[in-house]
């Protein structure tokens, strides 16, 4: 691919920075991938008969498929996996500069708190990314302070209460239902069958069992309504897209109707196979806007930016935000595409549009002197501001381990 072929492009205001045509899809994906180990697996062999595909796509394959959609839409676009090596994104960030990085990095070290660090090196070396600065990538692992951001915005969020060691009060102070999760896991982790709680009994094995798992808890009022997952993208102003809803009806009886890590990741169980999306949710026009007001107040809230999703339950016409995943998995098929698909974006055109969000934030070239051949007045004692990005390193060095040869320009790992 050539730079003739590059990104679509259309006259660029002076002041204004250029469009991008390069994009590096970077991730982390370190050790053994458990959906590669899947692949090997005989779906006819499961006591059920699945209702989705068993083989999904590896980490690698699902990012290789985002830089592979990005070329389509004629971006130069690779895919890197960091794999927890900074020699690696330091190639990124100093010699083979992108012009916008498709941040899909969600920890390093196996330490999800880090997947700030990485965006705020982006930042220090004014790269432009997709998706959330680091404030609201730290803010919104922490589902406790979120909530608390949330209710200072007037964001309905059920009724909680966060604790930091396994010691319960007399009084929880919380009506059940109730719902026993950890305070800083996302992807649904710690969040099964047993996570309900319909009275105290199982109260303090519950949180027993979270505690030594993954630390701090969050108990909250369990909202026994419908489920759905509201994408919002863009920033000036954000948009909200058609919601996705989770249809309960054919999980066995004996399970609450919540997304448990099983219902989410793994295809050899079947509560997989029982949890159906539909898209668009069907919503009276009124409880539409509700729920559509809720995401943009709880997206600019927590300083979300490009493209994020709420999960949002409604108590009778009433939308309670539960959580903000600002990045939100972003695999075809998945809630986040779905909704793109109904507000008309291909999977190919919604990545794109997220590369040209991000590309709005480019440092803007320096604007040229108004007469040509004339300095402006001052120029010589450096009186104009610019800004300043790092030159790319100027050692050629050897071509990047991580990248596969392809045509000039457009490679993947
Ligand atoms: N207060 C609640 N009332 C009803 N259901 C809840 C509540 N909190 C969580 N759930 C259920 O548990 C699921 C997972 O919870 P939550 O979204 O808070 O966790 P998560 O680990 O951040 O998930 P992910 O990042 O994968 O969306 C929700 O999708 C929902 O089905
Ligand atoms: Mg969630």
């Amino acid at each position: 691919m050539t730079d003739e072929t590059a990104a679509p492009t259309a006259a660029q205001e002076p002041g204004q920075p250029e469009r991008p045509k390069s994009v590096v899809v970077l991730y982390n994906q370190v050790g053994e991938d458990w959906y590669e180990k899947l692949q090997q697996f005989d779906p006819s062999t499961l006591p059920f008969e699945p209702e989705y595909p068993v083989h999904v796509p590896t980490v690698k394959e699902e990012y290789g498929e985002v830089a592979r959609a990005l070329r389509r839409s004629g971006y130069r676009a690779r895919a890197v996996n960091l794999e927890n090596d900074l020699r690696r994104l330091e190639r990124v960030l100093k010699r083979n500069r992108p012009d916008v990085i498709f941040n899909l990095v969600e920890f390093f070290h196996d330490d999800a708190s880090l997947e700030a660090a990485i965006a705020g090196m982006y930042d220090v070396y004014r790269i432009a990314y997709t998706g959330a600065a680091p404030f609201a990538l730290s803010l919104c692992q922490d589902k406790g302070l979120t909530k608390r951001v949330l209710q200072d915005h007037s964001v309905p969020t059920p009724r909680f209460k966060v604790f930091y060691e396994p010691k319960l009060p007399k009084r929880l102070g919380l009506r059940y239902p109730i719902i026993v999760k950890p305070v800083w896991e996302d992807a649904s982790a710690g969040v099964s069958r047993d996570s309900v709680l319909y009275d105290p009994e199982r109260l303090e094995e519950r949180v027993h069992h979270i505690y030594e798992e993954y630390g701090a808890i969050i108990i909250e009022e369990f909202i026994d309504g419908r489920e759905l997952h509201v994408s919002v993208w863009g920033n000036d102003p954000p948009e909200v897209l058609p919601p996705v809803e989770f249809d309960f009806s054919e999980l066995p009886s004996e399970y609450p109707p919540i997304i448990t890590y099983s219902a989410k990741w793994n295809p050899l169980s079947e509560v997989y196979h029982k949890v159906h999306t539909v898209c668009p949710a069907s919503l009276p026009k009124r409880v539409l806007k509700k729920v559509e007001d809720v995401a943009i107040r709880a997206y600019h809230a927590t300083e979300c930016r490009d493209y994020a999703r709420l999960d949002i339950r409604l108590k009778g016409d009433k939308p309670y935000v539960l959580e903000v995943n600002p990045n939100p998995d972003l695999t075809e098929g998945v809630s986040f595409m779905d909704s793109a698909e109904q507000a008309g974006y291909s999977f190919d055109e919604a990545l794109a549009h997220i590369v040209e969000l991000a590309g709005e934030r480019r440092p803007a070239p320096e604007p040229p002197p108004e007469v040509p051949g004339e300095r402006r007045p001052g120029e010589d004692l450096g009186l104009f501001p610019t800004i300043q990005t790092p030159p790319a390193d100027p050692e050629p060095g050897p071509p990047p381990a991580d990248t596969e040869p392809g045509p000039p320009g457009a490679s993947d790992t």
